[in-house]
């Protein structure tokens, strides 16, 4: 059914950046959004803690009748998308966040391309695994950028601390001679133009806001399970809430978010 909802999950609330792409793309939509704050960071933990994490609040996201599953998390995307698919794909659709931005990258025939990302994705090479399924030329440098999560969190991204954190992680040399660069973290978007700014624009900087607002947007069309009658309310879900994590949320999400505690653990 078409009015059934959306389910978006991620680590935490940085994932709303791709709730809020989804929910300006396709207002109609009602979100049903779930950060695991219990657990954050994924960036640190293991590929079989994420996997667990990630079966759970699937199941939790499909109780709750969700017609299609956005896995917003780029580590949880790394680490979770294929086991979720074993387990799921026959009663949901699932997003990753991983492949558009691949595509992405094999649609613009670069050359080379960098990514920066948490430990978690970077250990996966999930990036450079799958860019290079489809072409083997391509040359990916790869780069762990864990500090910028929390600086990001902590609304220190619009000063000199910040710009001196991007510019030590962006001066390195691996990146050099990129043509693009894939912000491969829910927060990262919120530092775009300072990445953009870096590399003097004449580096392309690939998020997976609006890609993935695309992407969803193109695979409920072709289900025909778009909402055209828009009713119902949007929820947002944290499996540990503080104040904290409310107040956060206004840096990700346009609207206000009524954050609610889900007990999953
Ligand atoms: N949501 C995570 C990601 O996109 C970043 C935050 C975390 O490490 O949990 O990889």
């Amino acid at each position: 059914m078409p009015n059934r909802p959306i389910g978006i999950f991620d680590s935490g609330i940085g994932g709303l950046t791709v709730a809020n792409a989804i929910k300006k793309a396709m207002p109609n939509e009602r979100l049903i959004y779930l950060g695991d704050t219990a657990h954050l960071p994924y960036g640190d933990k293991s590929a079989d803690a994420i996997r667990y994490f990630s079966i759970r609040i699937s199941k939790f996201l499909l109780e709750h009748d969700c017609k299609m599953i956005v896995i917003a998390c780029h580590s949880a995307s790394s680490a979770a998308y294929d086991v979720l698919m074993d387990f799921y794909d026959q009663k949901v659709l699932f997003v990753n966040v991983v492949d558009e931005l691949v595509s992405t990258v094999i649609d613009n025939n670069y050359n080379k391309v960098g990514v920066i990302a948490t430990k978690a994705t970077i250990r996966s090479n999930v990036y450079e695994t799958k860019i290079k399924e489809q072409n083997t030329s391509v040359e990916c440098a790869n780069l762990a950028t864990p500090l910028l999560v929390p600086m990001i969190e902590e609304g220190f991204h619009q000063g000199k601390v910040s710009h001196d954190i991007i510019a030590h992680y962006l001066s390195d040399k691996r990146l050099s001679g990129i043509e693009a660069i894939l912000l491969a973290c829910t927060h990262f978007p919120l530092i775009k133009t300072h990445v953009a700014e870096y590399f003097d624009h004449k580096v392309d900087v690939l998020d997976s806001t609006d890609i993935i607002a695309k992407e969803v947007y193109r695979r409920l069309e072709e289900k025909k399970l778009l909402n055209t009658e828009g009713q119902g309310k949007d929820a947002f879900y944290v499996t540990d809430f503080t104040q904290s994590f409310a107040d956060t949320t206004k840096l990700f999400y346009n609207d206000l978010v009524n954050l609610k505690e889900a007990s999953l653990w």
